[in-house]
C-alpha cells in the first residue's frame, strides 16, 4: 500500500470530520411501541444553519435531547465535533455539553436572578471569577442588543427580550453548536422575525453552527441554509431551503408549506372538474437559476392569447427566485393547454393540469 496516499486520505477524512459539527448515523430511540427516532442520519457543517421541521410528535425534541445527551439513543452513532457521545459516561458528557448551547420556547430564565446573572450563570458553573463572568455577560448583552437591561429582572422583559437573554446565556460558554427547540413559537410574527435576524447575525459574526427545530416553515425560510423534514422519526426529505420550497417531494413537506406557498384560491379549486372542454387551470412552478427568463412574456409571444394569470407570485429564498403561478388556458382550441404545457416544460418549469373550470365566463 502506498503510505503517502493513505496518510493523505486520513488527513482528508479528519479534515472533513472537523468541518462537521454534528453527524448522526442511523439513530434510533423507542418509547414502548413508539419509534420516536427511526433511523435518523444527518450532518451539520460548521457555520451552517440546519432547520429541522416536522409536525407535532414527529420526534424533533427527542432528537435534540439525544444530541445534548439528556436522552440516550437505543442505537446508532452521534458524533459532536467528531466524538461519539453515545459511548460517554454521564461524567464525560459534561465537558461536551458545554460545547452545546440551548434556547427554548419558554426561555427558561431564573426569575430571582437579574438579566446579567442569568447570562453569567453557565460561567459560574465553570468556576470563573465573578468579574470575568460579568464582563463576558456584558459583551453578550451588547451582542443581543440588551446592554441597558443588565440589572433588570426577567419579569420586566417582553417575550422577545427574554429570548435575547436566553440567546446570550446560550452563548456565554462559547459553544460550537446552538440548539434551538421552537425558540420563536411563543412570540408574535414581528418579534419572531427580529429574533431570527439576531440568530442569523450571530451565525455570520461568530460562525456559529445552529440546529433549528421548528414546526413553522416561516422560521426555516427566514434563516436556514438547509432543511430536513422529519416525520414519524424519519428524515423524509432534505436539501437547500430554496430547492425544497420550490419542489417539495414528500406529502408532509407540501402540507407544512401550505401556508406560505401560493395555493389556488378555494373558490376556484372548489369548482374544478375533470371535464376537458372548459378552461384549463394549470400550476406552473419555476425556481433557481433557470427562473431568470421572461417566461410569460415569451409564452405570450409564442402563443398569443393562450393564457391568463389567475394567481401566484415570485418569492426569493436564499437569493434564488421561487415562482409559483396558476394560469387559465382558454378552451377555444382543445390542444392549446398541451401546447402551453409543452412550451413551459421545455423552459424547465414544472407544470400540472389541475382541472377544468366550467363556470368561468
Ligand atoms: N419520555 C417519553 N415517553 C414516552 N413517549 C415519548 C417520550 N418522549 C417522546 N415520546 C413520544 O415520542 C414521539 C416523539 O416525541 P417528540 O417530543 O420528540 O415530538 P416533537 O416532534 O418534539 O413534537 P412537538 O412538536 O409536539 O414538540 C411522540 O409520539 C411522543 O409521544
Ligand atoms: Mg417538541
Amino acid at each position: 500500500m502506498n503510505s503517502l496516499v493513505s496518510t493523505t486520505a486520513i488527513e482528508a477524512q479528519s479534515q472533513a470530520a472537523s468541518e462537521e459539527v454534528v453527524r448522526l448515523t442511523d439513530v434510533k430511540r423507542r418509547f414502548g411501541t413508539t419509534s420516536a427516532l427511526d433511523g435518523i442520519s444527518l450532518t451539520v457543517k460548521r457555520g451552517e444553519i440546519l432547520g429541522i421541521i416536522g409536525r407535532s410528535g414527529a420526534g424533533k425534541s427527542t432528537l435534540i435531547r439525544c444530541l445534548n445527551g439528556l436522552e440516550r439513543a437505543d442505537s446508532g452513532e452521534i458524533l459532536i465535533e467528531g466524538r461519539d457521545i453515545t459511548e460517554l459516561s454521564e461524567q464525560d458528557l459534561q465537558p461536551l455539553r458545554r460545547r452545546i448551547g440551548m434556547i427554548f420556547q419558554h426561555f427558561n430564565l431564573l426569575s430571582a436572578k437579574t438579566v446579567e446573572e442569568n447570562v453569567a450563570l453557565p460561567l459560574k458553573i465553570e468556576g470563573l471569577a465573578k468579574g470575568e463572568r460579568l464582563k463576558r455577560a456584558h459583551e453578550l448583552l451588547e451582542l443581543v442588543g440588551l446592554a441597558d437591561k443588565a440589572k433588570a429582572y426577567p419579569a420586566s422583559l417582553s417575550g422577545g427580550q427574554k429570548q435575547r437573554v436566553g440567546i446570550a446565556r446560550a452563548l456565554t460558554a462559547r459553544p460550537a453548536l446552538l440548539l434551538s427547540d421552537e425558540a420563536t413559537s411563543a412570540l408574535d410574527p414581528e418579534t419572531t422575525r427580529s429574533i431570527l435576524a439576531l440568530l442569523k447575525d450571530i451565525n455570520r459574526k461568530l460562525g456559529l453552527t445552529i440546529l433549528l427545530i421548528t414546526h413553522e416553515m416561516e422560521v426555516v425560510r427566514g434563516i436556514a441554509d438547509r432543511v430536513a423534514v422529519i416525520d414519524a422519526g424519519r428524515i423524509v426529505e432534505e436539501g437547500q431551503v430554496w430547492s425544497v420550497f420550490a419542489n417539495p417531494q414528500a406529502e408532509i413537506t407540501g402540507s407544512l408549506l401550505g401556508g406560505i406557498r401560493p395555493q389556488l384560491p378555494e373558490h376556484i379549486a372548489g369548482r374544478l372538474s375533470a371535464a376537458a372542454g372548459s378552461e384549463a387551470i394549470l400550476s406552473v412552478d419555476l425556481a433557481g437559476p433557470q427562473a431568470q427568463g421572461a417566461l410569460f412574456a415569451e409564452l405570450s409571444a409564442a402563443l398569443p392569447h393562450s393564457f391568463r394569470l389567475v394567481h401566484g407570485g415570485i418569492d426569493h429564498i436564499q437569493n434564488q427566485p421561487v415562482a409559483r403561478f396558476f394560469i387559465a388556458v382558454p378552451a377555444r382550441d382543445p390542444a392549446l393547454a398541451g401546447k402551453v404545457e409543452q412550451f413551459l416544460t421545455a423552459r424547465s418549469a414544472r407544470v400540472e393540469v389541475l382541472g377544468y373550470d366550467t363556470d368561468h365566463a
